[in-house]
């Protein structure tokens, strides 16, 4: 258990190394699981021999998919993934076999001996080449896995109406989500038959239904305990945490002995989820004085070999494609599409930032072809309440966008400009708006459920399944039952997260922590002061403190409450229809310089300001808007996942994948706007995801503003703008 106090220096604990991590925790006398995975990226496998892994000292088993006592599924929406690949790889992810041993070393021995006979199929890697008649078919009934739509008015009679139309194509990478803790798990077989399993994983009721499955248990005898996450971004939101935690349960159930099963960094980057490559083609007309009439785009998102969570990353992206515009005629086609380039899926921001990347870059891009003043375009264009959203859903609370872009620009001096720095060194000013549906929306039926105890010891346990990474989330739903008990926060106790003790709140994901969690716990702490209220009252207590009293009765008081919010009636098929129930909205804002003979961009100021609803803890939602700034900035200047020609990862470590350093970001200004939202208690809006959309856009913008050049492909490196200056 962890108290409310030890959360709110979690990140000292941290700095010195003193959350204990599930690697340091796997029991002494532990097996270890390591896989082995497909050297091709798209292969039949003629043949598996194991028998000279078996000779390896130390090498205990090893496992295929023969071995799999219940399912041999891994997958979240569509059943498109084995847990075990058996007759054909569709990327160089795929496991084939799992080697058991003593210790670490002998897996890594024996996963070298295993025997692969593969047949190799051609491979496509490439998105668009993917989506072409003449592309191997990946799965059955082609590549394409979904395809989304968004329909609004009348589209050619809006680009009649126009007076200027633009068109251009956008591109995005792959970003690496690059948690510093790699995914881990072990497992404990139970004497009746049962698992438990502990590790690094952000869902824990996820994992473990799609773990026994996989082992053919019932859920309710696989215990997954969340041990600390040392960071997830979203890359331990969908199937990695399965698969650990599968690979060492199947590992445990073989051999009767605690088995652990640990990424190393290059498996961790190639076997996780990461962000979508995108292509993206923007069709936008405007009226001479600054109008938007009508947006046709076409969005291509590369799901590499599985669908993973894909088609709701992709809804994601349709319903927020033409950026927070009041657009009249709106036509959007999206594609989720496969290739044997390893699986995308969740990655914080969930599809929203490629979709800013290329909405914010158009509308900048626009504005220029206008004779326009961005901001000013983009001031005349904004999404306020009364006007609906390209999928048709009613804005009915204010709209915070005006007031942020207007505090954004004043911030980064957007009326005194001064693009001088030295004759090589060129200022350039960009700004990008930010909106972000809040929790599942049209992703599915929101549902949290929280339980509150009292303890004779005078304390207060909190309980729910969302897991605490790092966004001070646990925090939060402690200071929001303390405060509805009216108790000292420090009396309050985040219970550790396991499933057989916890409820189910669902994951902690799409940003729904406190907005859903937290308005879980605030309904449940309200039962159990009624509760004890009455207890007092009946007893002759009436007018004790709350805290006297639960220490005074000193046995175990629990109330459970769900919190639930409305069914939106989006249709994804159809595209239209309320999509989410409330949005994020904010304005991000760089100014940068450009060297003109390097191209070399540094970042000289980031500024954010985001509409929260209302601030839990100041501390952390400035964090969280930080941290999510300076990744977004990381995406549009320095990161990208490369794969070769034969569909590996080029770059799996952190010495070629660059992540971005302290030296790389300037200090970030922050601004916190609280324009409660009606449809919760707490009035609170989501904040752990919605700034990454905004820095990618605002930099290229900048970058145009400095030295006159548009970058269309992230990420904005030195390389792309020398050679466009070289055109120009
Ligand atoms: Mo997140 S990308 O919803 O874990």
């Amino acid at each position: 258990m962890l108290s409310p106090a030890r959360l709110r220096h979690r990140y000292h604990d941290a700095v010195f190394g003193k959350p204990i991590y599930t690697a340091d925790l796997v029991p002494s006398d532990a097996v270890y699981v390591k896989a082995v995975r497909s050297r091709y990226p798209h292969a039949l496998i003629k043949r598996v021999d194991i028998s000279k892994a078996l000779k390896v000292e130390g090498v205990l088993r090893v496992l295929t998919a023969a071995d799999i006592p219940g399912v041999n599924i891994a997958s979240t929406l569509i059943p498109d993934r084995p847990f075990l690949a058996t007759d054909r790889v569709r990327c160089i992810a795929d496991p084939i076999a799992l080697v058991v041993a003593d210790d670490p070393l002998s897996a890594d021995q024996g996963v070298e001996e295993v025997v692969v006979e593969y047949e190799p199929l051609k491979a496509v890697l490439d998105v668009m080449e993917a989506i072409r008649d003449d592309a191997p078919s990946i799965h059955e009934g082609g590549n394409i896995c979904r395809h989304y739509k968004v329909r609004k008015g009348d589209i050619s009679g809006g680009f009649a109406e126009s007076d200027i139309i633009l068109e251009r194509t956008y591109r995005t990478p792959i970003q690496e989500p690059a948690p510093i803790e790699t995914e881990a798990a072990y497992a404990i077989p139970k004497a009746d038959g049962g698992i438990e399993i502990v590790g690094s994983i952000q869902n824990p009721f996820y994992v473990r239904n799609g773990v026994a499955k996989i082992l053919g248990l019932q859920p309710e005898n696989v215990n997954i305990v969340a041990a600390a996450l040392g960071g997830t971004f979203g890359g331990k939101s969908d199937e990695a945490p399965w698969d650990v935690s599968a690979m060492a349960g199947l590992a445990a159930l073989t051999t009767g002995r605690p088995a652990a099963c640990i990424y190393d960094r290059d498996e961790s980057v190639i076997a996780h989820s990461r962000r979508h490559a995108s292509h993206i083609r923007y069709r936008l007309g405007a009226s001479r004085d600054g109008r938007f009439k009508a947006a046709e785009i076409e969005i291509f998102y590369d799901t590499g070999a599985y669908a993973s969570v894909g088609p709701l990353v992709l809804m994601r992206a349709i319903v927020h494609a033409t950026g927070p515009y009041d657009i009249e005629n709106v036509k959007t086609d999206a594609y989720l599409v496969y290739t044997n380039n390893p699986t995308a899926g969740s990655f914080r921001g969930f599809g929203n930032p490629q979709a800013h990347f290329a909405a914010e870059s158009h509308v900048d891009l626009m504005a220029r072809e206008l004779g326009m003043d961005p901001v000013e375009l983009r001031m005349k264009n904004i999404l306020r309440r009364g006007a609906s959203t390209a999928t048709g859903e009613v804005l009915d609370e204010e709209v915070s966008l005006g007031h942020a872009l207007q505090l954004v620009t004043e911030k980064i001096g957007w009326d005194r400009k001064d693009h001088h720095v030295s004759p090589e060194i060129k200022r350039g000013y960009g700004v990008a708006l930010v909106y972000h549906g809040n929790s599942l929306g049209p992703e599915g039926e929101d549902i949290a459920e929280a339980e509150v105890v009292t303890t004779p010891t005078g304390h207060v346990i909190v309980k729910t399944s969302l897991t605490e990474y790092g966004t001070g989330s646990s925090y939060g739903l402690a200071k929001i039952a303390a405060e509805t008990l009216n108790i000292p926060e420090d009396r309050v106790i985040v219970e550790r997260v396991e499933t057989h003790t916890v409820p189910n709140s669902g994951g902690t994901f799409a940003s729904r922590s406190t907005l859903m969690g937290g308005n879980a716990v605030r309904l449940a702490a309200e039962k159990l002061k009624k509760r004890l209220e009455d207890m007092a009252r009946e007893s002759g207590r009436e007018g004790i403190s709350l805290l006297d009293f639960i220490s005074e009765i000193g046995e175990e008081i629990s109330e459970r409450a769900v919190f639930k919010l409305p069914v939106c009636d989006y249709d994804p098929e159809k595209g239209y229809g309320r999509a989410y129930l409330q949005y994020t909205y904010g304005a991000v804002g760089v100014i940068i310089q450009v060297d003109v003979q390097t191209g070399v961009v540094r970042l000289e100021k980031v500024v954010g300001v985001f509409d929260v609803g209302r601030a839990i803890n100041r501390q952390f939602v400035v964090s969280q808007i930080e941290g999510a700034l300076t990744q977004g900035a990381a995406y549009g200047l320095l990161e990208e996942l490369i794969t070769g020609k034969m569909g590996k990862i080029l770059n799996p470590n952190f010495a070629d994948y660059l992540v971005p350093t302290a030296a790389d970001m300037p200090s970030v200004d922050v601004v916190i706007l609280e324009y409660p939202s009606s449809l919760t208690p707490l009035g609170t809006r989501t904040i752990g995801e919605p700034p990454i959309c905004g820095p990618a856009p605002a930099i290229a913008n900048a970058v145009h503003d400095a030295v006159g050049v548009r970058i269309y492909s992230l990420p904005i490196t030195a390389e792309k703008i020398v050679k466009e200056l070289k055109k120009s």
